[in-house]
């Protein structure tokens, strides 16, 4: 069952130097990159992107974070896609996300954990149509 997903290699991964080391890592998978932009997400994007965590406290800090230099943004296809990134990336905190993950290996942050992947295929459906309106 092929599925596209929108996966942000975000401000920190490329600060650190860990765009090729990431993108790899999918690549090597066989997923297909569809699409891949570099983007600074605005204020506007963050609000959309993260509607569903606007109001959480971890938000202010977040969309600082998300908004504070270039990321890249992919679209990714491949059987199961939704499903397989998200195990190669890990649990959301870097702390406890398992070895061997994007996020246990190179992450010790809640929220600097150089990866987002759309979790559903609604969600899939409208991060895509918000970051590539033309895709
Ligand atoms: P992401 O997959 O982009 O989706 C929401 C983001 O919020 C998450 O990755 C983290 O970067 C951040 N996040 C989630 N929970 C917390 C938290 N408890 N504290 C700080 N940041 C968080």
């Amino acid at each position: 069952n092929t599925e596209r997903s929108l996966v942000l290699i975000k401000p920190d991964a490329v600060r650190r130097g860990l765009l090729g080391e990431v993108l790899s890592r999918f690549e090597r998978k066989g997923l297909v990159v569809e699409a891949l932009e570099l983007r600074t997400m605005d204020a506007a994007l963050a609000d959309q992107h993260y509607a569903d965590h606007v109001d959480k406290p971890f938000y202010p800090p977040l969309k600082e974070f998300m908004t504070s230099g270039p990321l890249a943004a992919l679209i990714l296809s491949g059987d199961e896609v939704i499903e397989v990134v998200r195990a190669m990336i890990g649990s959301t905190d870097g702390r406890k996300a398992a070895a061997g993950t994007i996020r246990g290996d190179f992450s010790l942050s809640n929220r600097e954990n150089l990866v987002h992947a759309s979790d559903s295929p609604e969600s899939a459906k409208r991060e895509i149509d918000l970051w590539f309106p033309n895709r």
